[in-house]
């Protein structure tokens, strides 16, 4: 164990619009958790802090596809979030958020400090605008077509159809996704860190000095410094954000990833007024816990941040994790496949600490993994259930009925007996080793290794059979199953805090401590212990079979989603299209036929002529917002009589699954009566 005199334990911010699944709680916040409780146990002076990361395009986003503000979004979020992590006992000294007042007046005075000491460079470039909506367009706004598989609706940061990460302005016919309309190029003036000034300090800091990081973690900081690194802009066009605090900025703020690692700091603020000590005494060790896409962003950018202000301390440590699968398939908000937090409350009340144990055991520490119910089912069925929970029990319950609860005198000690009590300390010790370097599946195993111990060694001297012809014996029996108990509520308390404050009731063993721990004669002879309830229940097939099905019917759906498109009609001959005479033509007039839910009319310049066409869109449209649209209108269409209206051709309109419809458009304005062929 290093020399620190306090540690400052920092969980990544999840963004606020979206609730936590399992893939979150194994990657960081459970081993987080872990850390922060065993350091306590300690008697460590340690603070835990996170909170919601509440800035971002993507929050701006769903705000506006939901039509409320981003304040919405995250409100709820946070609320939500900061409860589940309550639920999970995943106990942070503070759960704060970076729309705190705190957290801007911080964010901006670090950004300000760099700025006045000079450390951006400032330049100018050409982002996309949206002259209709007067604003810039972070990429996430623009859809377009991707120049590499001619996908239609890739982003300007990336395609999700090929995987390709693409920049704005590569995009073929771009599109804002805010008025639809066509972007133009315009100037805007950005700060940017200078983040290759900072390769000598970083090489140095990671790649010499920080060698024992986990592979995975300065495997991809090695390969960053390895291709080199190039200025980032640290500000954005936007108006979600911290305001950049100069002169000539407005409609400017922080880039979401400057402001919140600065969230650590803000967090700490409003926690502590001594939060200066935490963050600038050397003697205090940082560790950040995060996913591995959060890296490049906590040991390469934020460290040189903190670097260039000056002031602060660097990680000790980023202990990031892999990620975590569902089922064999990547977790995705957007296909729904997860196991969100707030539902698994609802299915498994009472059961949080059989999340916190599977997920642990199973932690993606050094590769991806998976998470299947069956294995959820198994572990807590054969080690939760059959092990720790029959062990302890049995001790209990043989105490209490053979004692009267009172823990019994160890008498004549045999050899068997020794080398268990022997293995208490051992165990101790390797559980502790692994908690230091972090590697928490292990510590765990080693911790269920004394469970095992204890469950075995009663199995092997089986008290119950020798009560009536050796009451001597039975004595010492449960006198070491006894020490066995109480140094597994401490052992397992950073693992398991909700069973274990149980397991110190029913021995009524409250002074749970570290150091206590390997120490054969916790509990001394007379010590009076309650009763035992059961710690763990079974969970039965048709409980995971529920969770299974569920999963099921969300792939089903998803399949559903994609393949609802009706197969494609028989083929006609060309001329059987050429008699088709479809136009463009602006909407002059539009408004509702009265009486009706579906019907507009319309007057439309096709090129041609003025005319009117009935047609069913209004629960679409509002007519006023239509007027001046270009669509396509097959002209050669009979009339016919829609409530007394004669329509006079037919508008063109693409329908999706669910019944949305929209205009067929052409692409960029065209005379009135071109022809669409
Ligand atoms: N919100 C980010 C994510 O979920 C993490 C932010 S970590 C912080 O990936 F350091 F920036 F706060
Ligand atoms: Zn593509």
């Amino acid at each position: 164990m290093s020399e620190f005199k306090r540690y400052l334990i920092t969980s990544a911010l999840p963004y606020a619009n979206g609730p936590i699944h399992i893939g979150h709680l194994a990657g960081v916040y459970i081993p987080s958790d872990i850390y922060t409780r065993y350091l306590r146990l300690k008697g460590k002076d340690v603070i835990s802090v996170c909170g919601s990361d509440e800035h971002g395009v993507p929050i701006t986003l769903k705000a506006r596809q939901e039509g409320v503000s981003p304040q919405d979004i995250v409100d709820k979020f946070h609320k939500i979030n900061k409860n589940a992590f309550e639920k999970f006992g995943i106990s942070f000294d503070i759960y704060s958020r970076t729309t705190s007042p705190v957290h801007h007046q911080t964010a901006s005075d670090f950004f300000r400090k760099l700025y006045d000491d000079g450390k951006f460079i400032e330049k100018t470039t050409e982002q996309y605008y949206d002259e209709e909506a007067q604003q810039f367009l972070a990429d996430r706004y623009i859809t377009g077509t991707c120049p590499h598989c001619g996908n239609e609706s890739a982003y300007g940061d990336q395609c999700e159809k090929c995987g390709t990460s693409l920049s704005a302005t590569e995009l073929i016919h771009p599109k804002s996704t805010i008025s639809g309309s066509k972007p133009v190029r315009k100037e805007t003036k950005h700060w940017y860190l200078p983040l290759n000034e900072y390769e000598p300090f970083l090489k140095k800091w990671i790649l010499e000095d920080h060698k024992e990081w986990k592979t995975n973690v300065y495997g991809q900081c090695k390969s960053w410094l390895d291709t080199g690194l190039q200025a980032r802009a640290v500000s954005r066009d936007l108006n979600w954000g911290v305001p950049v605090p100069v002169d000539g900025a407005d409609g400017k703020v922080l880039y979401v990833w400057f402001d919140a690692p600065i969230g650590y700091i803000s967090a700490t603020k409003e926690l502590t007024e001594n939060w200066e000590t935490y963050w600038k005494d050397k003697e205090t060790k940082m560790v950040h816990f995060i996913g591995k896409d959060n890296i490049v962003f906590h040991c390469i950018i934020f460290p040189s941040m903190l670097k260039a202000e000056g002031s602060y301390i660097l990680p000790d440590n980023v202990p990031a994790n892999e990620f975590l699968n569902l089922e064999g398939d990547k977790i995705s908000t957007s296909r729904n496949w997860a196991v969100w937090l707030h539902e698994y409350l609802e299915d498994f009340e009472g059961k949080e600490d059989v999340l916190r144990y599977v997920l642990c055991a199973n932690a993606p520490e050094t590769k991806d993994n998976d998470f299947t119910w069956k294995d959820f089912q198994n572990r807590n069925n054969n080690e939760l259930v059959a092990v720790l929970g029959n062990f302890v029990n049995r001790a209990i319950v043989l105490t209490n009925k053979y004692f009267d609860g009172k823990v019994p005198e160890r008498e004549i000690i045999n050899n068997y007996d020794k080398e268990t009590l022997a293995e208490i300390p051992k165990i101790k010790t390797k559980v502790e080793y692994s908690l230091e370097n972090y590697r928490f599946r292990e510590a765990l195993k080693e911790a269920m290794t004394l469970a095992r111990l204890g469950n075995k060694y009663l199995a092997d001297t089986e008290p119950w059979k020798i009560f009536k012809t050796d009451i001597e014996r039975v004595k010492t029996i449960l006198n070491i199953s006894l020490q066995i108990t109480a140094n597994l509520s401490i052992l397992l308390e950073p693992f398991l805090p909700f069973s274990t404050k149980k397991l110190s009731g029913f021995i009524r063993y409250e002074r749970a401590d570290w150091e206590m721990a390997g120490n054969d004669n916790l509990l001394k002879p007379g010590h009076q212990i309650d009763k035992a309830n059961h710690l763990f229940q079974k969970i039965e097939d048709k409980e995971v079979e529920k969770q299974i099905q569920k999963l099921l019917d969300t792939k089903k759906e998803n399949e559903n989603n994609n393949k609802a498109v009706n197969p494609a009609k028989e083929n006609i001959t060309f001329d059987d299209f050429s008699k088709l005479d479809i136009r463009t033509g602006t909407i002059l007039e539009a408004e509702k036929v009265p009486k009706t839910k579906k019907l507009i009319k319309l007057l439309i310049d096709t090129g041609i002529d003025k005319r009117t066409v009935v047609s069913g869109i209004a629960e679409y449209f509002k007519p006023e917002e239509i007027i001046g649209h270009q669509v396509s209108i097959l002209v050669n269409l009979e009339p016919r009589k829609l409530r007394g209206i004669e329509s006079q051709g037919m508008i063109l309109m693409a329908e999706d699954t669910d019944g949305k419809l929209v205009f067929v458009s052409p692409d960029e304005s065209v005379q009135n009566g071109s022809e669409v062929k």
